[in-house]
């Protein structure tokens, strides 16, 4: 197919001979004797190149340049301007430029090559627009596809989410609980929104676990055997590999991983103390370990608040990060937790031998 090129020259003469060189080199010309007759033909054509002469007079080459940039479906037309040899100094002023300029006095040879490398990029360019759409498309498709399957992924999780808490009933809306109390911390020490949502999914998660740990041992009344606690101690690695797959939910994994570790060091999975706990493990801790305490356990009764609220605060230093402790206690001080438990105030189930509670109640 022939290239189309819109020459525009007020010069007869020049205009005449412009056209016989691009015929004969294969061009399908369109002339243009002034300003007006490109804009004129422009509004109707969309001719593959542009050469203008620069000097014309009324709507000059700069001109026509502006039109045709401001037009998003012009603007990709490449354009060459022939240019007395010192516009260079002045062109810079120009906001609509040109693709390129050609300085008189030039050769035939010198003016085809450069319209025919104008057009050859910009047959590049379209090229390479066209496979970045379709790679754009095929992203956007993916990332649909990704979305889709982890939206149906974290549904499973749900599910068994639900399947822990049927398994273990005494552990049911524990987790939602557990969410809402650490995100009141997070919110309270000025965590960004980021990690507010990562705590509130490790919540949700942390023990999904717990559906791998035998039936026979969740609900298991009086003291758990030492190997029956090396099983318990398993389910943060569980519920780990259970969200792992989840693309979103992998930021959160060191918080699931890490909600039984202790600040002293003597906590499980890996026995890691102070700072290389995540903050936000350390926040889930104290939250988990308040509702457990707070709530009726196979093997005991729950606490009263107010005693479960003195056991966090007493195990500040030994089982919890002291900071978090104490914004936990103040939350408790202001009557904050009675949006999550508005029950508490008539528990009285509570008992006194919490030993046992902190460090070796398996359900929390
Ligand atoms: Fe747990």
């Amino acid at each position: 197919m022939q290239d189309r090129i819109l020459v525009v020259e007020d010069r007869p003469g020049t205009l005449g001979l412009l056209t016989r060189l691009l015929e004969k080199e294969g061009f399908e010309v369109l002339q243009a004797n002034n300003g007006e007759e490109a804009l004129d033909i422009l509004s109707d054509e969309y001719p593959d190149i542009v050469l203008i002469d620069l000097s014309l007079s009324g709507i000059d080459g700069f001109d026509i340049c502006a039109v045709m940039k401001r037009d998003p479906l012009k603007a990709h037309i490449p354009i060459v301007m022939c240019v007395p040899e010192d516009i260079r100094s002045e062109s810079g002023k120009e906001k609509f430029r040109p693709d390129v300029f050609v300085t008189r006095p030039f050769s035939n040879g010198d003016l085809i090559t450069q319209i025919q490398a104008r057009i050859n990029i910009h047959r590049l360019e379209d090229r390479l627009m066209l496979v970045n759409r379709e790679l754009q498309q095929l992203r956007r498709e993916r990332r649909q596809q990704a979305s889709g399957l982890e939206a149906a992924y974290l549904d499973t999780v749900h599910c068994l989410l639900a399947a822990a808490e049927a398994k273990d009933p005494y552990i049911k809306g524990h987790a939602h609980k557990v969410g809402a109390i650490a995100r009141m911390i997070g919110e309270k020490m000025g965590f960004d929104s980021r990690s507010l949502d990562n705590l509130e999914y490790a919540s949700l998660l942390h023990d999904v676990g717990k559906i791998g740990v035998p039936l026979e041992i969740l609900s298991k009344k009086g003291r758990l055997a030492r190997e029956e606690m090396d099983v318990i101690k398993t389910h943060p690695e569980i519920s780990v590999e259970i969200v792992s797959p989840v693309g979103f939910l992998k930021r959160v994994v060191p918080i699931i991983r890490h909600h039984h570790e202790n600040i002293n060091g003597t906590g499980y999975p890996l026995g890691l103390s102070g700072e290389q706990i995540p903050m936000e493990a350390r926040v889930l801790a104290i939250a988990d370990a308040y509702d457990a305490m707070v709530s009726d356990r196979p093997y005991r009764k729950s606490l009263e608040h107010w005693r479960a609220i003195e056991i966090i605060g007493e195990r500040a230093v030994s089982q919890f990060d002291a900071e978090v402790a104490g914004v936990f206690v103040q939350l408790a001080k202001d009557g904050l937790l009675a949006e999550v438990y508005p029950e508490n105030e008539s528990r009285t189930n509570g008992i006194t031998d919490h030993e046992d509670i902190m460090l070796n109640d398996h359900n929390n």
